[in-house]
C-alpha cells in the first residue's frame, strides 16, 4: 500500500481535482484505490456522486479514531471499478479537537488511514486546506504528499512556510513533491513564477496541470475529466501526473 497525499495549506489551488482525477487513473491501471475525502465540504465525495455521510458524524468513524475499532463499512464503491471512497463525513469537521483529546494525536489518524488502506495499492487523501495536527498526521503516514502550486507570488510563500513546517516537524523532506496547477502560460506572473521556482525548487514534478473549463466542468459532469474527457489536454496533464508520481514510488 502506498499513500498519497494531495495537500495544501491554500484554499482552491486544485488539491480535490487532482486526488479525483489520481485516484480515478489509478484504478483504471489496475490498482484498488481507496480515495479518502477527510475535507468535510465533501467535494470529492460529491464528484463520485457518492452521498456524503449524513448530518451527524458518524459513530463508527469516531470510535475508529479513539479506540482504533474497525471503519471499513464506511467505505462505500463508486462507479468504477477497483475505486473505493471513505465520503466526507461531519467527523472531520472537529477532526482537530478530536484529535487533540486522545493518546498519541500525531499518529492516530495515520493508524486509521493506514488501517483502513491495509488491502489497497493506492490510497490517496483528498486534504482540506489546514495545517494542523491533522496535517502532521497526513504528512507523517503519506508517501508523497502533492501540493499543487498556482504560479503566484503568494503560492511560493505557502510553499516555503510548508517546506519550513516539515523541517521543523522533522519530515523527510523528499516527500514533498509540489506541482503546477491551474498554469495559464500566457499570463506572465504565471511563465515568470515557474521559471524561478524550477530553478529555486529542485523537488518541482515536472508535469503540470493547465487552467482549463473541461476540468471546471467536473463539477457539473460530477466525474473526473479523466473519465468524461479523456483525449482532452488536461486529461493528458493528469495522466502525466499519475506516472510521474508512480515513478517516484517505485522502489
Ligand atoms: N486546472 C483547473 N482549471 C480550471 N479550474 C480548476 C482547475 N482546477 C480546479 N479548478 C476549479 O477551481 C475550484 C477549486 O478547485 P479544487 O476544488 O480542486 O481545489 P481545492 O484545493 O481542493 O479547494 P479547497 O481548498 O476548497 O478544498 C473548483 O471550482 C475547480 O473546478
Ligand atoms: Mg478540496
Amino acid at each position: 500500500m502506498k499513500i498519497i497525499a494531495c495537500y495544501s495549506s491554500k484554499g482552491g489551488v486544485g488539491k480535490t481535482s487532482a486526488a479525483v482525477n489520481l485516484a480515478y487513473a489509478s484504478a483504471k491501471h489496475g490498482l484498488k484505490t481507496l480515495l479518502i475525502d477527510l475535507d468535510q465540504q465533501g467535494a470529492s465525495t460529491f464528484y463520485f456522486r457518492v452521498r456524503p455521510e449524513k448530518a451527524q458524524p458518524s459513530k463508527t468513524i469516531i470510535r475508529s479514531l479513539v479506540q482504533k475499532r474497525d471503519a471499513t463499512k464506511e467505505i462505500r464503491e463508486t462507479d468504477f471499478e477497483l475505486l473505493h471512497i471513505l465520503p466526507a463525513n461531519q467527523a472531520f469537521r472537529n477532526l482537530d479537537s478530536l484529535l487533540d483529546g486522545i493518546k498519541k494525536s500525531k499518529r492516530r489518524l495515520a493508524d486509521f488511514i493506514e488501517d483502513l488502506g491495509s488491502s489497497y495499492d493506492r490510497v490517496i487523501l483528498d486534504c482540506p486546506p489546514t495545517l494542523s495536527l491533522m496535517a502532521e498526521n497526513v504528512f507523517r503516514t503519506s508517501d508523497i504528499v502533492l501540493i499543487p502550486v498556482v504560479p503566484t507570488t503568494l503560492s511560493e510563500r505557502t510553499l516555503s512556510q510548508l517546506t519550513e513546517f516539515f523541517k521543523e516537524a522533522d519530515f523527510k523532506k523528499k516527500k514533498l513533491r509540489p506541482f503546477f496547477s491551474m498554469v495559464e502560460k500566457r499570463k506572465r506572473i504565471h511563465s515568470d513564477t515557474m521559471s524561478r521556482l524550477r530553478l529555486s525548487e529542485k523537488r518541482m514534478l515536472r508535469s503540470s496541470i493547465p487552467y482549463s473549463a473541461e476540468i471546471e466542468s467536473m463539477g457539473t459532469h460530477r466525474a473526473p475529466v479523466l473519465q468524461f474527457s479523456p483525449a482532452h489536454p488536461s486529461s493528458q496533464a493528469f495522466r502525466e501526473l499519475w506516472m510521474e508520481v508512480e515513478s517516484l514510488l517505485k522502489p
